[in-house]
């Protein structure tokens, strides 16, 4: 043990689990095993390789040295963060109060340091992506739930206005993190039915303390539903134009350019031009990364002036759609062909399937070669990394360890 270490930060796991499993499973595959590995959180293709979409490639081979060399500003480029609002909601003149961060993650981050003061609470959904908690627990901040919908169920309205209101009355503010639509890891999205009775929740529940909603849009150009997604943008862009609810959006391009690497991203909140928000980001900046890589930037500029690019990009997230939607289909077949139900995958990298016993089915999966993430409402399986013709080898797996 370290004894410069101070104590409170000595009993951390070894590595993310996540990247774990995924490790784990690489070794056996490597040590000749037949391996069927959905920990994967990157989009592979039918042959194993990770997927980067050529138009972004094109792009980032332009980049001269003075968009790649020198330091960025601090809140990040104005034009860059205009660029990428406005690839969510073209219509919006600018991108509000907004920094740029080190993808979706520094965003988030960001957020807790200034929406939430350290003890506080904040409220996500059931299941969520793991590192939330990570997040949470690294900026002081506990995590609350209230469960995502699940297979053909409607929101769990009093559930919802039970959690904000209990956190309203303890704290006197709410954040929400709202990974939708396509959230990871259900693969699901919110009915608009769903979404208004929401909306109408933390409508309500700003009338009692400040709310701020955050929008977590990791996957959206991964959906079998472009004009769904369009429309629950628009939904939620009328609830930031009221300006009761401040609404706020976690933007990255580690998905949506399958640049993961390349660490960008934005947090934006464009419906509020506070220059006291806005100063708040940027000090925020200034005190956790100083300024962000400029090269991803430029690469976001290029693109919104490249309407070739544009188009190109748009084919290469329509044809990867389909392979997650082929995907999923095959497995919703495979499920049910071995008497289980379907998962209804509508946009994202993943899927959950339900189990008993998440740790033990996990292991008894790992046994037969097959690796998933558990989760406490079931595992997490990567339509990213998984072919369609492996479904079936899935399916009887799970339900063998389901049934041991
Ligand atoms: C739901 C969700 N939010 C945010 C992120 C953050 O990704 P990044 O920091 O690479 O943008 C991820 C990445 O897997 C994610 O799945």
């Amino acid at each position: 043990m370290t004894d410069q270490l101070i104590p409170t930060r000595r009993a951390f796991p070894a590595d993310d689990p996540i990247f774990a499993l995924n490790a784990e499973a690489q070794a056996r595959k490597q040590a000749g095993e037949a391996v069927l590995n959905a920990t994967v959180g990157a989009l592979l293709d039918d042959a194993g390789q990770l997927v980067v979409l050529d138009s972004v490639m094109d792009l980032w081979r332009q980049l001269g040295a003075l968009e790649v060399a020198p330091y960025a500003p601090i809140a990040g480029d104005p034009a860059f963060l205009k660029a990428l609002v406005q690839r969510h909601w073209p219509l919006l003149a600018s991108a509000g109060a907004a920094c740029a961060t080190p993808g979706g993650s520094g965003a988030l981050a960001l957020s807790l340091r200034n929406f939430l003061e350290r003890g506080q609470t904040l409220l996500t959904t059931a299941p969520y992506w793991g590192p939330y908690a990570t997040l949470a627990a690294e900026n002081g901040i506990h995590l609350a739930t209230a469960p995502w919908p699940g297979v053909g169920e409607g929101l769990d309205v009093a559930a919802w206005d039970a959690a904000l209101r209990h956190l309203m009355k303890a704290q006197g503010r709410v954040m929400v993190w709202l990974n939708d639509p396509c959230h990871n890891p259900t693969g699901r999205s919110l009915s608009p039915a769903d979404r208004a009775a929401l909306l109408g929740l933390l409508r309500d529940a700003s009338a009692l303390g400040p709310v701020t909603l955050l929008l977590d849009f990791a996957y959206l150009d991964y959906t079998k539903e472009p004009g769904a997604v369009a429309a629950a943008l628009a939904d939620y862009a009328a609830l930031g134009t009221e300006g009761q609810v401040l609404v706020g959006a976690s933007l990255s391009l580690s998905k949506s350019m399958t640049l993961y690497g390349a660490r960008c991203g934005a947090l934006a909140f464009p419906w509020n031009g506070d220059a006291a928000l806005q100063a708040a980001l940027n000090q925020s900046c200034r005190g956790t990364w100083s300024n962000c890589a400029r090269a991803p930037q430029a690469l976001m500029l290029r693109l919104a002036r490249d309407g070739k690019a544009q188009a190109r990009l748009a084919d290469e997230h329509r044809h990867w759609s389909d392979v997650l939607g082929a995907r999923a289909v095959a497995l919703d077949a495979a499920l049910e062909a071995e008497g289980m139900a379907a998962l209804h995958w509508q946009g994202g990298f993943f899927v959950t399937v339900p189990a008993g016993d998440p740790d033990a089915t996990c292991g008894r999966l790992k046994a037969d070669g097959v690796f998933t993430v558990p989760l406490p409402e079931g595992l997490r399986v990567g339509l990213c990394g998984l072919r369609a013709d492996e479904a079936p080898r899935f399916a009887s797996a799970l339900r063998r360890a389901a049934h041991r």
